[in-house]
């Protein structure tokens, strides 16, 4: 549904006044670069893993020989990305050669039985082979025969494979390798195994023979600057040039950098794209981006912000109403906003020490994050919300403070009145960093 941008279609029903498809995308370009198959050309950083595959696959190049490889990494690592990456460009490289090979992609999560998996496996040669009515072994020889017939080096990616071999009960793996080595030999099947954790330990011995330790392809989880990278690439493919702050980019490499995890990059990048098409800024924002963060993981539940103390309520609700469309700001800025809120709501202020001890317990229950940096003017310490809107974040602890704080009418006149009393001090302490 949210791929639905359509191309200018202005359709006013002049009888009706109705009014449909009025708007069209003006940031997303190519919601397809968004689908979760979709695998881009360039991969950031994985040039090791690639060159180990073809390493691992030049038998089957040179010498028509089946092969093997196991891919290892947590969630997010381009696992997925990088087995299909390889094989298309192995698969285009042998097409060049006159030896063409087939790829067969199955995700073990979706598939997690042996006979779901060789029902995909027959289904690549036939359509229409029924979903049930036959056992193993005879789905096993139906298999092997199209492979008979077909001739054609085919390599099979198992992917999320850990499903299906804590299973136990399977010998499929087994069962594939030992295909070639048959006297009745069809054409070489190789294999891809994919999975988040090892799967030696989960393999029996007949299947630990054939698919060696040394076939090891391990995937590391990315850094702030290549999660960077892989926004600001994802970005040039599915967007109009321009639509994104820069800002925004190191947001969503922030955002994502504790996992490491690539998918949560894209997903972001994605999420803040739709909903910055609804605003009028004409680009994605951090804001956009926090937005997004917030309605994928909602990890600010209002009962964490309740169960603050009042003074570090009011300190972060100085943090979020400095922010602005910031991505971090200087602590200073922060304590200086947090004098205006205390006098706000008719608190004595902290002294320093306090007040960053206060900071530190926010950060204790991720609401916000510090980090120091060290620049020209000597170190200073900055502040970030890592996961809420900062309009979203001020909003909530607004509506809470004056639950709290206020009872009757006139307390709640007193703090609007001050609020709006201060709008023009609190911008101007809110920094351009
Ligand atoms: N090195 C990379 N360069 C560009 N995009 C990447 C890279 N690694 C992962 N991605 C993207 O991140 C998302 C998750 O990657 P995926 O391969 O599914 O991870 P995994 O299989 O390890 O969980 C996909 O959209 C993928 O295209
Ligand atoms: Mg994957």
């Amino acid at each position: 549904m949210w791929h639905n941008h359509v191309e200018s279609i202005l359709a006013t029903d002049h009888e009706t006044g109705v009014k449909m498809f009025e708007k069209s995308s003006s940031i997303i370009k190519d919601p397809s670069r968004f689908d979760s198959n979709y695998v881009p050309k360039n991969l950031v950083s994985r040039d090791a893993q690639m060159h180990e595959l073809e390493t691992l696959f030049r038998p089957l190049v040179d010498y028509d020989r089946p092969c093997n490889a196991f891919l290892m990494g947590s969630v997010g690592t381009g696992k997925t990305a990088t087995a299909r990456r390889f094989c298309d460009d192995m698969k285009a490289f042998l097409n060049g050669k006159g030896t063409p090979i087939d790829i067969i992609y199955v995700n073990c999560r979706n598939s997690n039985s042996e006979n779901s998996v060789l029902l995909n496996l027959i289904r690549f040669f036939d359509q229409g082979y029924p979903d049930r009515g036959f056992s193993t072994e005879d789905m096993a020889r139906v298999f092997k025969n199209h492979l008979l017939k077909n001739k054609r080096p085919l390599v099979i990616i198992l992917d999320e494979v850990d499903v299906l071999l804590k299973k136990n009960t399977v010998d499929i793996i087994y069962q594939i390798t030992r295909l070639s080595d048959e006297v009745n030999k069809p054409a070489p099947v190789s294999l891809i195994l994919v999975a988040q954790v090892s799967v030696y330990e989960m393999m029996d011995q007949a299947s630990l023979s054939t698919f060696k330790r040394t076939t090891l392809v391990k995937f590391d989880r990315y850094n702030y600057d290549e999660l960077k990278q892989i926004v600001k690439e994802r970005a040039e493919e599915a967007l109009y040039p321009g639509r994104i702050s820069d800002d925004a980019i190191d947001q969503i490499a922030e955002s994502s950098d504790d996992y490491g995890d690539a998918r949560m990059a894209v997903e972001l990048l994605e999420r803040s794209a739709i909903i910055a098409e609804g605003m009028t800024d004409g680009e994605i924002t951090v804001e956009n981006v926090r937005e997004a963060k917030a309605s994928i993981y909602s990890m600010v539940s209002e009962s964490k912000i309740r169960s603050l103390d009042l003074n570090k309520k009011l300190i972060l609700l100085a943090v979020a109403r400095a922010m602005k469309q910031n991505v971090v700001i200087p602590l200073s800025s922060a304590e200086k906003t947090y004098a205006v809120v205390c006098e706000e709501y008719d608190v004595p202020a902290r002294k320093h020490t306090q007040f960053w001890s206060h900071v530190q317990g926010l950060e204790k229950v991720s609401l916000v994050r510090t980090k120091v940096s060290s620049d020209g003017n000597g170190r200073s310490t900055l502040i970030s919300l890592p996961d809420i809107p900062s309009k979203v974040l001020a909003k909530k602890l607004e509506e809470i403070l004056d639950e709290e704080m206020g009872s009757g009418d006139s307390d709640e006149m007193r703090s609007v009145q001050l609020r709006g009393g201060h709008v023009h001090q609190v911008q101007r302490d809110a920094p351009v960093p």
